[in-house]
């Protein structure tokens, strides 16, 4: 079996997990989320993540326009950037056939003010998880695997 490189990339004030809106976003921290996805990767097999979080947008958009021959997907959560950025939904929309994308939010953004409602990023990745706090990683995980082992 082919090992999966996957890189997992988190956007702004992401890093404040644990103790940012703890009712909203959950008590778990970024290092918690992907030690829970190193297990999980763990169990399904031939899987290695790769961890990313910047609060720059052009960070993440050089990253997702390098992943090409280094990833074979991703797993975003772009947060504020969701519904602001065409320029990091133009970059997941640039790679997303060698790359494909899940897209990943602990809140359910369509529960939450109507300015969260839109995604512009969405529509550049193959599927998006949302509503499960920390767990949402992990589905987002499971999902993405299923989809490149076909
Ligand atoms: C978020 C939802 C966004 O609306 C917000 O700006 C975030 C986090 C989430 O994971 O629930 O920063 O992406």
């Amino acid at each position: 079996m082919k090992t999966l490189k996957i890189l997992v990339l988190n956007g702004p004030n992401l890093n404040l997990l644990g103790t940012r809106e703890p009712e909203v976003y959950g008590t778990e921290t970024l290092d918690s989320i992907a030690k829970d996805m190193n297990a999980c990767a763990g169990r399904l097999g031939g899987v290695e993540l790769e961890f990313r979080q910047s609060n720059a947008e052009s960070d993440l958009i050089t990253w997702i326009g390098a992943a090409r021959g280094k990833f074979a997907g991703i797993i975003i959560n772009p947060a504020a950037f969701t519904h602001t950025s065409l320029g990091v939904a133009d970059a997941l929309k640039a790679v997303e056939k060698e790359v494909p994308a899940v897209e990943v939010h602990l809140s359910n953004t369509n529960a939450r003010e109507e300015i969260r409602h839109k995604s512009l990023t969405a529509p550049a990745c193959i599927g998006q998880i949302m509503g499960f706090k920390g767990y949402s990683y992990i589905l987002a995980l499971d999902a993405l695997v299923k989809h490149l082992r076909g």
